[in-house]
């Protein structure tokens, strides 16, 4: 697969990932500015990648939620698509194939978060069918790993939003 190829010729398949995760920690760097939240939390859950064949184009960690009674829940931790390859549809069917293996988990719900800075994933996460749950205000400080200041398309990273769909 090139660069110069049209959406409609991106020919990949999504997967579980056994390899091992710091072979594709470039990737979740897309998605996560601190490196010891990364640290944390990559180790964690049940990966899927999209993959030609031969590279990764992308990659989805879905966790199950332990406290999340009464009904069973899954959060997305982490996903990133490659940058040359975004906005082709890979990172619609990684949500695709992650409802499926949060169903499999049991859970009736899947959660996201992400920066209320970021519009361009708010309107990608609102798009593939999840609405706004709640905002944890300041949660991207200095204290939990985010380097200050943090700006994302001159909007300065401060507060996390939680979105979620039913599955
Ligand atoms: C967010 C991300 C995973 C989306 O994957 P993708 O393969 O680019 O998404 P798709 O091609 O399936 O896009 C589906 C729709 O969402 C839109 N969309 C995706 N990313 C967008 C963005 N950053 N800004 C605006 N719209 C976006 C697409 O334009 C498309 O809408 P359309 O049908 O109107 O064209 C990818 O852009 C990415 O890796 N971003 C960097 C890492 C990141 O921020 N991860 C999320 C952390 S919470």
């Amino acid at each position: 697969m090139t660069a110069g190829q049209k959406p409609s010729d991106l020919s990949f398949e999504i997967a579980p990932y056994r390899g091992p995760r710091l072979l594709i920690r470039h990737l979740f760097e897309l998605a996560e500015d601190s490196s010891s939240a990364l640290d944390d939390y990559m180790g964690e859950g049940e990966i899927l990648v999209a993959s030609d064949g031969k590279m990764v184009l992308g990659h989805i960690q879905i966790i199950t939620l332990s406290d999340s009674s009464p009904s069973a829940a899954s959060e997305i931790k982490n996903m990133a698509v490659v940058e040359r390859w975004q906005g082709k549809g890979i990172g619609s069917r990684l949500i695709s194939a992650a409802i499926g293996a949060a169903r499999s988990a049991g859970s009736s719900t899947l959660l996201v978060a992400t920066a209320a800075a970021d519009t361009g994933n708010l309107r990608f996460y609102q798009k593939q069918g999840f609405r706004l749950r709640s905002v944890e205000r300041d949660a991207f400080t200095e204290a939990s790993g985010y380097p200050d200041p943090i700006v994302i398309d001159g909007i300065e990273l401060l507060d996390r939003v939680w979105l979620d769909r039913p599955i």
